[in-house]
């Protein structure tokens, strides 16, 4: 039997898969990844619900561009995280505090606007933001990961509403959460020292989730840095700069340089879960680099006037903290809705001075998909290779 030629190709191919070797040529044809479900975790960036279930939900015309009505999210139509699932081949995440109509067996999103990545000592209504620190998002995670395996097992319609056990190991874990912590201390007037002064702290705290999330299962994480939020209307107006700090774009640079120290630290962060989750897959994708340079040369892709608010009212970036999108206000004796309609929001970079638009969002996430932004440097649909 042996000597029967196609045996031999057959047995060696056997042997060589034991031993994890594969024939010439499919060394590089390495399967894409099959991710049956998105676990997200972060702040406004990327909440499809969270913000909007507990605390009233985003006003139109939030949602207007794509959804038709207002959906959960902080913008004219999709996020970056709707971009990344249908992408994958996923449905839209549903928010996992959003008590109605939700499906989870595709994942759950535990972010909410506002969040930071330490707790913060105010409350929503003081400072505006979220009680849902990525701690608490990662309590709410625990508390899924248990029940839903629970509740799956009654069967019927509970089953077809909840992920399968294999799902939180073959996940892919996403994460875009920092811009607040940083925003948070500029707002309780502290200076840029004070600011950098706790960012290891911030990052720490970082770490400590994606062990945990390692410890229960968790593979594959995708893990956005943070944005250039000194190009934002709502901290460049509530925190003015001197003339000599704005660059060349008309971005305030101190705030843009603490986003960047950020993001250094949480490079090394990385790094260094690299080495201490030996089955992790762990991807740094470089987004404040894309938002950067929409805002730098949007002009190039078809956007105008890349610092313009285009859900907003007055002022220098057509932002007013007071009259935020979706608000009213009164024009002539009548009560009109702020930002309704706001002109063409696909040649808009900025949605309401804090978050970026639907083509904003499609922008970048073009950008970042094949991995040109990525470290290690491979597309979103290779991350669960671990390089
Ligand atoms: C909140 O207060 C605690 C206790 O004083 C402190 O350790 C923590 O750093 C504070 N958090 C922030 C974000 O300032
Ligand atoms: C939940 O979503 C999945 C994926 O889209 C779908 O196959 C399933 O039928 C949905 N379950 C219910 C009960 O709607
Ligand atoms: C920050 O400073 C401003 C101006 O002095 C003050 O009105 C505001 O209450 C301060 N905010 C905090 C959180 O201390």
């Amino acid at each position: 039997m042996a000597s029967d030629p196609s045996s031999i190709f057959v047995v060696t191919t056997f042997v060589l898969s034991l031993l994890n070797l594969a024939p010439i040529g499919m060394v590089l044809a390495k399967q894409p990844c099959q991710f049956p479900a998105i676990f997200n975790f972060g702040d406004s960036n990327s909440d499809t619900g969270g913000l909007s279930a507990a605390f009233g939900q985003a006003p139109p015309p939030n949602g207007f561009s794509f959804f038709g009505h207002p959906a959960g999210r902080y913008t004219d139509g999709r996020l970056l995280i709707d971009f990344i699932a249908e992408s994958i081949g996923l449905p839209y995440l549903s928010a996992f505090l959003d008590a109605v109509g939700t499906n989870f067996s595709h994942g759950a999103n535990f972010a909410t606007a506002g969040s930071t990545v330490r707790p913060q000592n105010t409350t929503l209504h003081q400072s505006g933001f979220s009680p849902i620190s990525l701690d608490v998002q990662y309590y709410e995670f625990n508390d899924f990961q248990e029940r839903s395996l629970a509740v799956r097992k009654r069967g019927g319609v509970y089953e077809a509403l909840m992920p399968k056990e294999e799902h939180f190991s073959n996940a892919l874990y996403t994460f875009d959460i920092g811009q607040n912590d940083l925003t948070a201390g500029y707002f309780s007037n502290m200076t840029t020292d004070e600011v950098r002064a706790f960012v290891p702290d911030v990052l720490n705290q970082f770490r400590t989730i994606i062990q945990y999330i390692y410890s229960q299962g968790g593979r594959y994480f995708w893990i956005h840095n943070t944005g250039p939020v000194g190009c934002l209307p709502y901290v460049m107006e509530r925190i003015p700069v001197l003339a000599g700090q704005i660059d060349e774009h008309g971005c305030a640079s101190p705030f843009n340089d603490v986003a960047r120290f950020f993001n250094q630290g949480l490079r090394k962060t990385v790094e260094q879960l690299r080495k201490d989750l030996a089955d992790a897959a762990i991807t740094y994708v470089d987004v404040y680099s894309v938002k950067y340079s929409l805002i730098s040369q949007g002009r190039k892709h078809g956007f105008k006037q890349p610092l313009r608010t285009c859900c907003g009212h007055g002022g220098k970036y057509n932002y007013n903290k007071e009259f935020g999108c979706g608000s009213k206000i009164k024009k002539h004796g009548k009560e009109v809705l702020v930002g309704a309609p706001c002109k063409d929001p696909s040649s808009a970079v900025i949605w309401d001075g804090v978050h970026f638009t639907q083509a904003a969002n499609k922008f970048i996430f073009e950008r970042i998909v094949d991995g040109s932004f990525s470290d290690p440097p491979a597309p979103l649909n290779m991350a669960c290779y671990r390089n």
